[in-house]
């Protein structure tokens, strides 16, 4: 299969430059069969699903739910029902800490996180904090061993890999000390489900969560896995329809899982989509490339005098994250714009990981599937053009 001819948004100049999209950390690029399932649903058979006795709701509850079956395969988690439909992995991470959160944590209780963390697997624990009075307790930058839980440590949520650096945090090894203190694990695979294997059971987790869009997937579609014997004890996290089983104006009795955690009318073309995109991460393309591009964008990254990578590991994700000389990222990124290249630049969404790295921002360029060596070699040239504008 040729890659890039599936992702048409390729074919296009900007700033009268071939697009060279080194960005998919931040949204990847989704290929013709991800946008076709979308159109197929929303031209041909589009309806409500769950509810209608007809066709084309049989039709569409059978699509979504067979991406359930998919999404279960993915994660290989033990059933179904542990298999939740989010808008992505924000809504995923707030559905845990709202709801096994208040029901099960209480003042004093410390949760765990690791400096790597995106902010969104950061605030939803401060927030929760804050109302109940539990602890939130961050795993220091590089720390490998024994980590200081106590009676009082109740769960650990951590990035699987980090969006900014692209390395990842020793997870198997932290969820084993979690474990061996009686801790609720969550993972946030956002970043590595488009690259790693995953499968709940190995890990031995009892949350996982990621996002469609960053898996070739619709935005606004999501998967939150969590074990069944916790789901069960948790409450709804938002009411509504579809979410009961049975309603009068004096009590409520909700529906079993998962649609317990599916309240209202659902994405449902982008969970269609979402179908898609899985299977699109199992054809038979060739991934292993990603892997040489990767190292080659390093190597050429390395060439420019003054460039400074960040989390230069061996074991990494496509994630190249540097600084050039004292330039600020955004007047990097505004001028490689030019060049047609799109790279991220900022915080990164980790500000207290940029604060422990003792720098305001980063430049980040972070590969796909459909990435070729001559895509880095546009990046390098047009780094070049960036020193020469600073002259340095
Ligand atoms: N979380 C996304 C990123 O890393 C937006 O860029």
């Amino acid at each position: 299969m040729d890659i890039r001819s599936q992702f048409p948004v390729l074919n296009q100049q900007v700033h009268g430059k071939r697009l060279v999209y080194l960005d998919s950390a931040a949204t990847s690029l989704k290929p013709l069969s991800v946008t076709e399932a979308e159109r197929q649903y929303e031209q041909e058979y589009c309806a409500n699903i769950h509810r209608g006795v007809h066709a084309l709701s049989e039709k569409a509850t059978l699509a979504y739910e067979s991406v359930r079956t998919q999404a279960q395969q993915f994660l290989n988690t033990r059933s179904e029902r542990e298999i939740i439909f989010t808008s992505g992995t924000t809504q995923g991470i707030n559905l845990v800490a709202y709801s096994y959160g208040r029901k099960f944590l209480k003042p004093g209780d410390e949760i765990w996180i690791s400096s790597l963390e995106h902010h969104s697997n950061i605030v939803p624990w401060q927030v929760l904090c804050q109302e109940i009075g539990c602890i939130l307790k961050v795993i220091p930058l590089g720390h490998t061993g024994d980590l200081k839980f106590s009676k009082k440590s109740k769960l650990l949520a951590i990035a699987y890999a980090s969006n900014a650096l692209g390395i990842f945090n020793p997870v198997q090894d932290w969820i084993a000390q979690a474990k061996a203190h009686h801790m609720a694990v969550l993972i946030d695979a956002a970043q590595a489900a488009p690259h790693i294997q995953l499968d709940v059971q190995k890990l031995d987790c009892d949350f996982l969560v990621f996002s469609g869009h960053k898996i070739y997937g619709p935005t606004g579609t999501g998967v939150l896995y969590g074990r069944e014997t916790l789901l069960e004890q948790m409450p709804p996290y938002q009411t509504g329809g579809d979410m009961i089983e049975h309603v009068n104006f004096e009590k409520t009795t909700y529906a079993k899982l998962p649609a317990k955690f599916e309240a209202g009318t659902p994405n449902i073309s982008g969970v269609i989509g979402l179908g898609a995109a899985i299977e699109f991460l199992f054809s038979p393309f060739e991934k292993g490339g990603l892997r040489g591009i990767s190292d080659y964008a390093k190597q050429r990254l390395l060439e420019i005098p003054g460039i400074q990578l960040f989390g230069d590991v061996p074991e990494k994700l496509p994630i190249w994250s540097f600084l050039l000389g004292d330039i600020h990222p955004h007047d990097i990124s505004s001028i490689i714009d030019q060049e047609g290249v799109a790279v991220r630049a900022g915080h990164l969404c980790t500000q207290p990981l940029m604060k422990l790295l003792g720098v305001p921002a980063l430049v980040r360029a972070s590969l796909g599937v459909y990435n070729t060596r001559e895509d880095i070699d546009a990046l390098i040239t047009a780094l070049y053009k960036v020193k020469q504008v600073f002259r340095c």
